[in-house]
């Protein structure tokens, strides 16, 4: 049986409940499928895996780190430009779990600075199993004709030279260590469709951006038994979306679909990270309470 965890109960100091049995089976904890005599492992414990999170400072990132925590990883990482609230949200985490949690600062835009804090992730856990890309910036509400060059460039430096910049140093440490691992970029659906009625040309550019980079290095690395895969969800109801401004834009969105809880990737990452989804390869994961099927 393959089981899905409710995550984030960190928060309310409840142990991980078990919401979802997908599919009933034997297995055997920790043993990764393979071959007609496979043995699925269980997803609520992805087991002594070191695991590096760009962009956890806050947000939708720092949910899934509260849900990788709650799978018993032997250590968490997050990579991210803001030291504040960086060492306040890995505190946070450090008093909840009994797992090494660590915050490094780092410009994803800085290759120096990513591979430093590669190197110094590997000097202390040893490896690296999983790479979760979720840091980004967003322009929102800009017209293509007047849209600041600068501010294009500075964008696609962030979201999508970022990406490659540390999905490079961890791929190259995986190979260099033959473990192989699992690497999972959030995206967005704006790398599938435009999200009107925002103006974001150059946001939605460098999403699809991502979708793309991932497929290739996943063409390029599996054979390194890296597994590449990216997620794109649809809207999600986070602080920064619930602003008054966006008041009018809300209404669209909420009108297609209801939009998703923070903690909605959670499960999906849990799982692209564990050994469960060795088959994936690739792919892109569309997650959006159907707002593009329709
Ligand atoms: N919020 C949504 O509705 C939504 C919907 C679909 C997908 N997503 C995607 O999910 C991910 C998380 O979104 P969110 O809304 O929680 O984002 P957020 O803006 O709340 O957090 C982004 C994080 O990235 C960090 N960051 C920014 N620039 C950086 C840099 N140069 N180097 C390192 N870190 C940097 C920020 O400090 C921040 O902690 C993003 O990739 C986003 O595109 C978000």
């Amino acid at each position: 049986m393959i089981r899905l965890v409710q995550t984030n109960t960190l928060a309310r100091g409840a142990a991980p409940k078990v919401i979802v049995p997908v599919v009933q089976r034997a297995f055997l904890s920790g043993t990764a499928f393979r071959g007609d005599d496979a043995i699925t492992p269980p997803v609520d414990t992805i087991g002594a895996q070191v695991a590096v999170l760009t962009g956890g400072d806050r947000g939708l990132a720092n949910n899934i780190a509260e849900a990788l925590c709650d799978v018993h990883l032997k250590a968490l990482v997050i990579f991210d430009v803001l030291k504040e609230p960086g060492d306040d949200s890995v505190a946070k985490l450090s008093s909840q779990v009994g797992i090494p949690v660590v915050f490094r600062q780092v410009d994803v835009r800085d290759q120096a600075s990513v591979q430093e804090a590669v190197n110094a992730t590997i000097k202390q856990f040893r490896l690296i199993d999983v790479l979760v890309a979720a840091g980004r910036i967003a322009d929102s509400n800009l017209p293509a004709e007047t849209y600041d060059v600068a501010m294009f460039r500075r964008l696609l430096d962030i979201n999508l030279t970022g990406t490659f910049i540390c999905s490079q140093a961890v791929g190259a440490a995986m190979i260099t260590a033959r473990t192989g691992g699992s690497m999972i970029f959030i995206t967005w659906i704006r790398g599938h469709v435009v999200n009107w009625p925002q103006q974001q040309s150059c946001y939605n550019a460098s999403k699809a951006g991502v979708i793309r980079l991932g497929k290739s290095l996943a063409a390029e690395w599996a054979h390194h038994n890296i597994r590449v895969k990216s997620i794109s969800p649809g809207y999600m109801d986070i602080a920064l979306n619930r602003v008054r401004a966006l008041d009018a834009q809300n209404l669209l969105w909420k009108e297609r679909t209801p939009m998703g809880a923070v903690d909605e990737l959670n499960n999906l990452v849990v799982f692209l990270s564990s050994d469960a989804s060795t088959y994936m390869i690739g792919t892109d994961i569309i997650i959006d309470s159907g707002y593009t099927a329709w």
